[in-house]
């Protein structure tokens, strides 16, 4: 390794943090930063401010390494890193589009920071064009200086897996315009020999959005399919098995179940139909996927009513809150619209999630009877009329069945992620409703809840 740079991450979200860490582990320096104190006093004590597998591990490694550490003034940051990382929030406006107050925000503290060349690299996914305005609020703000340069590296960090993505990601994506730019951020990233596509940065910033926009298409896609299978009579895990051995569909996203959420997938999607709206384009395509994803609480309730007929009084399992295994994220997950939902239509909850319950308890506080958080899934279970499976979490799949059958007043099971071994809980006497199969109980039930 030639270059000493020194890189400097803005913002220790979920994206900057491990992005952070991931570049320490390859043995550069690097400075954190972030506008919230008390993030970087908890960061700098080796206390990860959300759960991540492997982050608490990492993060005490370089904090002991020296090659990670957390400034709580901004401008230090931006003043000892030669390259910048911005690593903020960019959510979703009323009107679908992207917020980015806090990317004009960093480039504003950038340029009243600017001492000597910086490149800059917009890692937050922002519409095309981003880059653009971030070269020329820099240029604004530090008086018209030349010296930096503004390139897109957009990050593609799963939640759950995202130390694992960043250390071993299918493909490095650099939008640049200069030869400097892009020697460096190749440098940067070369102990990780992986592929590497260099673009101009509106391609770099398109891919990111795109990317997400076809995940979620995917995701849409199986869910219609799942529908039809419920209809017609037919198995959707077969169906994603016989389309995923075609590499040309692949095997990847086509889990059928209560849809996407998190805080990517859905804001990702309605900020590109808006930048494609702004250019002329129609991408009605994409509204249909998000309607498509946007139906799958009803559809779910309406399986959860036709298993249990009367909603009202009824005391449910819910098994799994987080968006999705191996996290304590709970923005835009299903679980919320359900739980409001169960809770309108009066039946009580016992929750259970490994990770994120206390996440779940800012917007649900437990009330007495009514909503209840357990400590384990089979504790959730007892006395239940029917457990809810939300989240996939791979410990749902290892519970004592016979021992949950034994703790619950009736032995339902509704999953709306297809996670169980159906042929163990029909075993266990349970009878078990999943989605995009046929359902065991006759149709047309459907009151609304
Ligand atoms: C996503 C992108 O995958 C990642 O590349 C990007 O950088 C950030 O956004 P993440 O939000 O962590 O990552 O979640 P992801 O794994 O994409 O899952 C999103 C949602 O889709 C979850 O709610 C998940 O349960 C759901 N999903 C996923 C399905 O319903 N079916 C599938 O087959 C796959």
């Amino acid at each position: 390794m030639t270059l000493k740079r020194q890189v400097g991450v803005l913002g220790l979200g979920h994206v900057g943090l491990p992005t952070g860490l991931g570049f320490a582990e390859l043995g550069w320096t690097v400075v954190g930063t972030d506008s919230d104190r008390a993030k970087v006093e908890a960061v700098n004590a080796g206390i990860p401010p959300f759960y991540e597998p492997g982050l608490e591990e990492l993060l005490h490694r370089h904090l002991n390494s020296g090659r990670f550490r957390a400034l709580p003034e901004i401008g230090d940051a931006v003043r000892q890193a030669d390259i910048l990382f911005i690593c903020v929030g960019t959510p979703h406006r009323e009107d679908g589009s992207a917020d980015l107050s806090q990317v004009e925000g960093a480039a504003r503290t950038v340029a009243e920071n600017l001492d000597a060349y910086k490149l800059i690299v917009e890692k937050s996914t922002a519409p095309v064009m981003t880059a653009l305005w971030v070269e020329r609020a820099i240029q604004r703000y530090s008086n018209g200086r030349r010296d930096f340069e503004v390139a897109c590296n957009p990050e593609f960090l799963r939640e759950g897996t995202a130390i694992r993505d960043f250390l071993q990601p299918d493909r490095i994506v650099i939008g640049a315009n200069s030869e400097k730019a892009k020697e460096w951020l190749r440098e940067l990233y070369e102990p990780l020999a992986r592929p590497m596509l260099i673009t101009d940065r509106n391609s770099a910033e398109m891919i990111k959005h795109a990317s997400n926009s076809f995940l979620a298409l995917k995701i849409s896609f199986i869910n219609m399919l799942s529908d039809l299978c419920e209809a017609a009579g037919a198995n959707i895990q077969d169906i994603a098995t016989g389309l995923g051995l075609d590499p040309r569909i692949g095997a990847h996203f086509l889990q059928a179940g209560i849809g996407y959420g998190g805080f990517c997938l859905p804001k990702d999607l309605k900020a590109f139909i808006h930048v494609a709206e702004e250019h002329g384009v129609n991408f009605n395509l994409l509204r249909e996927v998000e309607r498509i994803n946007q139906s799958r609480v009803d559809r779910f309730l309406r399986k959860v009513q036709k298993a249990l007929w009367v909603l009202e009084g009824k005391k449910l399992a819910v098994w799994g809150l987080a968006f999705k295994p191996h996290t304590d994220d709970i923005r835009d997950a299903p679980s919320l619209h359900i739980v409001r939902r169960l809770r309108q239509a009066r039946a009580s909850v016992r929750l259970y999630d490994p990770e994120a319950t206390r996440e779940f308890q800012r917007d649900f506080p437990e009330e007495p009877d009514r909503l209840v958080y357990c400590s384990s899934a089979l504790e959730a279970a007892r006395g239940a009329e029917a457990v809810l499976v939300l989240t996939e979490w791979p410990e749902f799949r290892n519970v004592d069945w016979k021992q949950v059958r034994a703790s619950m007043a009736l032995p339902i099971v509704v999953d709306g992620r297809n996670c169980l071994d159906a042929d163990a809980l029909r075993a266990a006497g349970f009878e078990y409703h999943r989605v995009g199969e046929a359902s065991l109980v006759g149709e047309g039930v459907g009151i609304a809840v």
